[in-house]
């Protein structure tokens, strides 16, 4: 990015768990600056510091705490929208924002599973990005919508990512242990919670099996073909603030034309850059890293690594009913969801997306 002035960026769902770890981590950053928070009616009008009870352990930047909450509608919003909704109210607000002409780079799952809307982790499938132009908003008023996964998709698919690239992947077994940071705020009763585990997530087995798929998939023209395997989610919350671990087994195709080794799958994930070179200020340096020690990753130890942004693996090890089976822990509310939307807007900005979108159109 050659430009000097930073693009202003506004927040949907400021208040919530998300739209406080969205201003945390867009604090000093170099191509955007928050000039537009929003929530809810219980909080627009109010100074954010009181609208919002703060939960994070960085401080509450004095320069927030005295903006004004703004209604939810795009009049008097930014070009670029950084949304963290419900689902429900996603489903109804964020194509209002995109036919304002905004960007709405979105943490909802409402439209990840829209054939047009792509559902992007940079390293991941950043050409899926092409979708955007699939969207009526793109050619009317050049705004568009961009998803990012499932907190606990996310990490499943980094570590599934540079393996289906070099072995192919045909049948993934997946058991997580969730943050209850992933259920927003409040979130569960902590009668419910402390000294428990709770073997249900309403919706999430089924968002973290169709949502992997598609981020491994192939854009064939104007949608993504799915990937070609089998995969089965079991959803847990247990009592951990932040970071989500999840157990995995995976079985593997033949596009090496012989037994994958554990060093064939250690070497995969150490090789795995692609986005090495692009100076895109949130990417980590290392996105898969790789724990030795025999009881890592955890949540507690590991979850910070490059900045939340890097996924931890570790314990791999043969599996005696698919191929390997080890241990994936990512950052839930960083690398699983605002610092994702971040990446994914920095990915649109290094590739001209998040231009004065009134550009969009009269190009088109
Ligand atoms: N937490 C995670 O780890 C995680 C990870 C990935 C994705 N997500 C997704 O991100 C989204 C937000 O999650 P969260 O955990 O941040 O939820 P949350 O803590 O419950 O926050 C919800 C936000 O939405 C606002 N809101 C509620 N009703 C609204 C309305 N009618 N109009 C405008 N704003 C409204 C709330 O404002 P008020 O304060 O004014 O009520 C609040 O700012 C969800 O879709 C969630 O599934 C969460």
């Amino acid at each position: 990015m050659a430009s000097q002035s930073k693009l202003p960026i506004g927040i949907l769902g400021a208040t919530g768990m998300v739209g406080q770890r969205f201003i945390q981590l867009l604090q000093n950053h170099p191509w955007f600056e928050i000039a537009w928070l929003a929530a809810s009616d219980r909080s627009s009008g109010k100074p954010y510091g009181e609208a919002a009870k703060w939960r994070l352990d960085a401080p509450l930047p004095e320069s927030i705490a005295r903006m004004t909450v703004s209604a939810a509608t795009p009049e008097s919003a930014p070009k670029i929208i950084f949304a963290a909704l419900d689902a429900a109210i996603a489903r109804e607000m964020e194509p209002d924002f995109a036919n304002a002409g905004c960007a709405v780079v979105s943490n909802s799952s409402a439209y990840r599973m829209a054939p047009n809307v792509p559902l992007v982790i940079p390293e991941i499938n950043a050409d899926h990005l092409h979708l955007i132009e699939e969207q009526p908003s793109r050619a009317e008023s050049g705004g568009y919508m961009v998803t990012n996964p499932n907190c606990s998709t996310i990490g499943l698919v980094m570590a599934l990512k540079p393996l289906e690239v070099r072995f192919g992947i045909e049948k993934i077994f997946v058991t997580t242990m969730q943050a209850v940071s992933g259920a927003g705020y409040p979130g569960v009763p902590s009668m419910d919670i402390l000294g428990n585990v709770i073997p249900y997530i309403g919706s999430e087995e089924e968002k973290m099996e169709a949502e992997t798929l598609k981020l491994l998939g192939l854009l064939t023209g104007h949608s993504v073909a799915p990937l070609d395997a089998k995969i089965s989610a079991h959803c847990n919350r247990v009592p951990v603030e932040d970071g989500h671990t999840e157990s995995v087994s995976i079985q593997f195709g033949n596009k090496l034309g012989r037994a994958v080794t554990h060093e064939d799958i250690l070497a995969a994930w150490a090789e795995f850059r692609p986005l090495a070179g692009q100076q895109l200020p949130t990417a980590p340096e290392q996105p898969v890293e790789w724990a030795p020690q025999n009881d890592r990753p955890q949540p507690r130890l590991d979850r910070n690594r490059g900045n939340g942004m890097a996924v931890t693996v570790g314990r791999l090890r043969p599996c005696p009913v698919l191929d390997w089976k080890f241990t994936v822990l990512s950052h839930n509310t960083i690398r699983g969801a605002a610092g994702a939307a971040i990446l994914n807007a920095e990915l649109l900005a290094s590739l001209g997306k998040l231009e004065p979108l009134s550009a969009a159109v009269t190009r088109a």
